[in-house]
């Protein structure tokens, strides 16, 4: 890899990648320009092309090319090098140290998925019905349709498998991509297909959504060697120049709301598509801009999202902002379709995420009853916890005190109490937990992951989030190779079905074990008893 390295930044000049993105004009030795993070009124942006080196003096942050481009871009340094590589004219694979099969199972999974989305785009094309639900109902124009390469899955179920074969891919390249169901037939049929394209224009996996009514609503590609949902952004890839340009982005819900919004002209609309905010996405965000504007809907889950957002961004020192003027519209789609003016109005008018989620908490509440102003220090309190800045915090509980009628002094004894309160618990909690999960079962999740990520496994379903670690990755695949170096014909779905039956059980094992020793802990006259024994009993039952 490092060899690589050196070969790319031989051939590309500092001056050129980094031109790219900042304005940089010569002096004496360096170049100049402002910083790409916008924060400085005067040029703090320093390069030298003769060490090949940047640094940012107000950003605080400096590197090679490869750090620059993780930074300016908000992605990976595998992402980096890819990027820089295709630039440079270097073929990585023939620097890569790991297994050239996985290689090359990668490569040809995203053949198969260029293939399908152009399938899938011509299928579109073919079919009325379809072409009026995206077109007049969902209000989709062919420039958007083209720009975020909507298709169609037909209902026939093996459409796409006899194309695909027809055009020389095997049965494995088709899971690795992850194409086939369980039953090794069409993933997604009968639906409006919207591919997921990374930040390098690679096309990983899609969101599959039901034309017209039914469930499950959406169907994702759920993850592959492609495909990390918790770290992958949706129309990250077209909002990229906009949010640069514009210095902000906003996250929405839903995948249409970031296709609408880029249709009403508001490209710095992304989405997490399908899960809760992860720290991964909103650290990449953070990178590109500091200006980060939540979208959601204005429902409970939206809440829910955004104090989850908080959380996760109090940890990175980040401000967050909500947009909330929907106008009486449930997302920023329907918003869109009453009138697009609107949207682009109601992205520019902002509150503070926390002052957002305070007068939310106050909306179902009374604060002149008693009982209502305990409820709402109860949730305020624990929101302002997660402030990690002194003067925000105190400034947020002179506020909230101020709405209650309190002196600030009884706001925070009440707060130090519920710390100490959450101390004990969290203690009592995390008690039995530092009991380390035994080696037996590491074991197991290790060969299951590793068949998970490597094995093509598609009729188990193997309940492991699959890590982010590079480092991680190369040991699961390292344990892959070694397990099966000496196997003649591998079966992996049998030998997955093996280890999820003894995972299963050790895990059973092993939870009726803890809850046996939280039992020896508890009155047998308590309710918590009562709940636990039947836990137990319901374990064992199950294992019979
Ligand atoms: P929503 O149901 O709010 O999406 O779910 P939406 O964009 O408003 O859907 P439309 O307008 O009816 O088409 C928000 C997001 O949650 C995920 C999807 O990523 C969706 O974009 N989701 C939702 C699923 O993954 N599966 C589902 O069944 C539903
Ligand atoms: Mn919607």
């Amino acid at each position: 890899m490092n060899d690589a390295k050196e070969e790319i930044k031989s051939r590309l000049s500092i001056e050129d990648v980094v031109g790219r993105y900042v304005e940089l004009k010569r002096a004496g030795r360096n170049l100049k320009g402002h910083s790409p993070w916008g924060v400085d009124k005067t040029p703090s942006f320093m390069v030298s092309p003769e060490k090949g080196i940047w640094h940012d003096f107000s950003a605080n942050k400096g590197g090679d090319i490869f750090t620059f481009v993780m930074e300016v871009e908000g992605i990976s340094f595998k992402e980096a090098m890819e990027k820089l590589a295709a630039e440079a004219g270097v073929d990585l694979s023939k620097y890569r140290g790991g297994d050239p099969n996985v290689t090359k199972r990668k490569v040809r999974a995203k053949e198969a998925l260029v293939l399908a989305t152009r399938f899938y785009q011509a299928c579109l094309a073919r079919n009325r019905e379809v072409c009026e639900y995206v077109f007049y109902k969902r209000n989709l124009n062919r420039n958007t349709v083209k720009e975020f390469k909507i298709g169609y899955s037909p209902a026939s179920g093996k459409a796409l498998y006899d194309a695909l074969k027809k055009r020389g891919f095997t049965d494995q390249e088709l899971k690795d991509a992850g194409l086939l169901n369980q039953y090794g037939k069409d993933m997604f049929r009968d639906r409006m297909m919207i591919p997921f394209i990374d930040t390098t224009g690679n096309i990983i996996g899609f969101t599959a959504r039901i034309v017209g009514k039914g469930e499950p609503k959406y169907l994702n590609t759920q993850d592959t060697i492609l495909f990390n949902k918790s770290r992958f952004i949706f129309g990250l890839s077209n909002a990229k120049e906009a949010i640069r340009h514009s210095g902000f982005v906003v996250i929405v819900e839903g995948n249409m709301d970031v296709i609408s919004s880029h249709q009403a002209g508001v490209k710095e609309a992304v989405a997490t598509s399908g899960t809760a905010m992860t720290e991964q996405q909103l650290k990449a965000l953070s990178n590109l801009t500091s200006d980060i504007r939540l979208a959601y809907d204005g429902d409970e889950a939206g809440v829910k999202a955004t104090e989850r957002a908080i959380m996760i961004a109090g940890d990175l020192g980040i401000d967050l902002t909500v947009i909330s003027n929907y106008h009486g519209a449930k997302d920023p789609d329907e918003l869109i379709q009453k009138d697009p003016t609107l949207w682009q109005n109601a992205v520019e008018e902002r509150v503070p995420a926390v002052d957002w989620l305070l007068s939310k908490y106050e909306e179902n509440l009374n604060l002149r009853l008693a009982p209502d102003k305990k409820k709402y220090s109860d949730i305020a309190l624990k929101l302002l916890s997660y402030i990690k800045d002194e003067i925000e915090r105190a400034t947020y509980e002179e506020k909230v005190a101020k709405k209650l009628g309190v002196e600030v002094t009884i706001l925070r004894e009440k707060g130090k109490r519920l710390d100490d309160k959450l101390n004990q618990t969290t203690k009592y909690l995390k008690k039995p937990k530092t009991t380390v999960v035994p080696d037996y079962i590491k074991k197991l999740e290790d060969s299951l992951l590793a068949l998970k990520l490597f094995g093509g496994i598609t009729k188990i379903k193997i309940p492991l989030d699959v890590p982010e670690d590079e480092t991680r990755i190369s040991e699961l695949e390292l344990i892959f190779n070694a397990s099966h170096e000496n196997v003649k014909s591998p079966n992996y779905e049998q030998e997955a079905a093996d280890l999820m039956a003894r995972y299963n059980a050790e895990i059973r094992k092993d939870r009726i074990k803890e809850l046996n020793e939280k039992l020896a802990g508890l009155d047998d006259s308590s309710d918590e008893y009562l709940k636990v024994l039947q836990e137990i009993t319901d374990l064992q039952k199950s294992s019979n």
